[in-house]
């Protein structure tokens, strides 16, 4: 059986739909991962679709999947911006990852425009909203 595609959400993803509809859309993290579910299915891929309000969750989630799935498509929301241990734990992770972001964060604050995660990532897809994930799908379909 081949392993899945982890994509991993953190803090207030699960709150998508409510907060700030103008930045990050209408479709909630369900719609999202239904999206995912389709479209993973038309490339032939499995899922575990994901998320987390905690850092240290997220890391361990991370570390998981150094075992157990074959790619990492990882929107780290706030974290993105803030954890050494997200980092590190990507580091280890030996599978392709891709940086995921709806909005995009260099049109915004310059705060969001430092990543802990693109330095250790494949690539990364930001401002096409819950496309994204598709896009990072397509990705991943090329690189395993
Ligand atoms: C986000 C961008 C981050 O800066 C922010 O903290 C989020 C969501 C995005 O998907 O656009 O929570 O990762």
């Amino acid at each position: 059986m081949a392993k899945p595609v982890f994509i991993l959400n953190g803090p207030n993803l699960n709150m998508l739909g409510k907060r700030e509809p103008e930045i990050y859309g209408a479709q909630t993290l369900d719609d999202i991962a239904r999206l995912c579910q389709s479209k993973a299915e038309a490339l032939g891929l499995a899922i575990d679709f994901r998320q987390t309000n905690h850092e240290g969750e997220l890391v361990s989630q991370v570390q998981e999947a150094r075992e157990n799935a074959c790619a990492i498509i990882l929107n780290a929301a706030a974290y993105t911006h803030t954890s050494i241990a997200v980092h590190d734990a990507l580091k280890m992770a030996d599978i392709p990852i891709i940086e995921v972001h709806l909005s995009n964060v260099y049109k915004r604050e310059e705060f969001r425009h430092k990543s802990y995660v693109s330095g250790v990532a494949q690539g990364v897809i930001c401002g096409f909203g819950a496309q994204g994930y598709e896009l990072a799908l397509d990705a991943v379909a090329k690189l395993v």
